[in-house]
């Protein structure tokens, strides 16, 4: 017999992340880029990630959010920072407040002891939401502050996850290249154009970016309805190692 939804499945907004309701492929896909993050990064040292892509609505913030997760069921200690300070998304996906936040404490209003970094029991995961959008988000995260926060927020987590605006926009995601351990660039299928990909890897060379690969999102489905239907969370991510 055909599983019926409750009805709080059927209206959950958070639908995309990564949970027991998640199909058993989308699971496995997250286990699987989890694994093979952490074999690109050896090492019993903390770990900062970013994820990063072309253009925006790859899926950047939810593969973010999603191996955060992904993480966090495996026992470990992840941070989730929301450094899309122009136009955030992370605080609305997982339903928290988004100020303040990151742009807040970089600015030197907030102190990190504070209630700046909210937890999500839900989840088992913990998140720097953006705060406030400041005039010049590139030269906040390019400040020795970002620097030195990152590796504050290294000695307490085992993955610190740094959700980016995209790199062919603003270079808000290579300016901190010497401080993130590896990248992570999200294709999304029917989406991204090859010379997309293509510009986006010249700027991670062009800043030395190490790029642990690539996440390819949204290729769900062996029928055409499932590929048309944009909103069906039935959907995984492939990975592929560069
Ligand atoms: N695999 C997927 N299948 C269906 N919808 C997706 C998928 N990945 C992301 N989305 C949706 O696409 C939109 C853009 O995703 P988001 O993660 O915000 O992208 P970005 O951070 O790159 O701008 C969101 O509404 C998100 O829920
Ligand atoms: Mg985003």
């Amino acid at each position: 017999m055909k599983k019926r939804k409750t009805i709080s499945q059927l209206f959950d907004k958070s639908k995309m992340l990564l949970s027991e309701n998640s199909s058993f492929a989308t699971r496995e896909a997250y286990k699987s880029l989890r694994t093979n993050v952490m074999f690109s990064l050896p090492g019993s040292d903390s770990k900062c990630i970013g994820v990063v892509s072309a253009n925006r609505g790859e899926g950047k913030s939810t593969v973010a959010i999603n191996l955060g997760i992904s993480f966090a069921q495996n026992k470990k200690k992840v941070i989730i920072v929301d450094c899309d300070m122009r136009l955030p998304t992370i605080a609305s996906k997982i339903g928290i407040n988004q100020k303040p936040g990151l742009s807040n404490y970089l600015a030197g209003n907030e102190d990190i002891q504070g209630e700046i970094i909210q937890s999500v029991p839900e989840y088992g995961i913990d998140v720097l939401t953006a705060g406030d959008v400041p005039p010049d988000p590139t030269m906040l995260l390019g400040s020795q502050q970002m620097d030195s926060l990152v590796t504050l927020l290294k000695e307490y987590y085992d993955y610190v996850i740094l959700d980016f605006p995209p790199v062919n926009i603003v270079t808000d995601a290579v300016i901190l290249s010497h401080t993130v351990d590896g990248y992570l660039i999200v294709i999304r299928h029917n989406l991204t154009e090859f010379k997309m990909v293509r510009e986006t890897f010249r700027q991670m060379d062009f800043s030395d970016a190490k790029v642990l690969g690539v996440v390819y999102n949204g290729k769900g489905g062996h029928s055409k309805y499932y590929r048309r239907n944009y909103k069906s969370h039935y959907y995984y991510n492939e990975y592929y190692k560069k």
